[in-house]
């Protein structure tokens, strides 16, 4: 696990955490959403990159350029989770595990939401527990890792 390079990736409006909707997705910022990932990171001895973007294409240049030189990759796609098929294409092409995080859950919500498109190209899916869910998909995601290195 030590070394491990870890991309986290935020989607479309999660750069207004803290402000939108708090009562759904907590009155943390994404900073200080980062801050604690960060933190959680340097005790696991792991590398991780944060990075958000409120546009798709960027999103997906930002994998493409880190592919090669990755272990594993986190994602909260925000809205794109329900319609994305070029963010997961990208996200399969990166040929390495993805834990896929939400801060609510997204199964007790409007109906539209209960479908991902991103899921079925990850290990697997954290969601309804605010940033915890980010901390719990990163120790998710690191375990997949070591598994898959033994
Ligand atoms: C979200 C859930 C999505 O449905 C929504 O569009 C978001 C945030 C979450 O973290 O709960 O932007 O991904």
């Amino acid at each position: 696990m030590a070394g491990c390079r870890i991309l986290i990736l935020h989607g479309p409006n999660l750069n207004l955490l803290g402000r939108r909707e708090p009562e759904l997705y907590g009155r943390q910022t994404l900073a200080e959403i980062d801050q604690l990932l960060k933190k959680r990171a340097r005790d696991l001895d792991v590398q991780v990159g944060t990075f958000q973007s409120n546009s798709e294409g960027a999103l997906i240049d930002r994998i493409q350029e880190a592919m090669g030189h990755l272990d594993g990759i986190l994602i909260n796609p925000g809205a794109l989770t329900h319609y994305s098929y070029s963010l997961r294409d990208a996200l399969a092409a990166s040929g390495v595990p993805l834990v896929e995080v939400h801060l609510s859950n997204i199964f007790a919500r409007e109906p539209f939401r209960h479908h991902s498109v991103v899921s079925p190209v990850a290990v697997g899916i954290i969601c309804g527990f605010g940033e915890e869910s980010y901390l719990l998909g990163l120790e998710a995601l690191l375990k997949m890792i070591t598994k898959r290195q033994d």
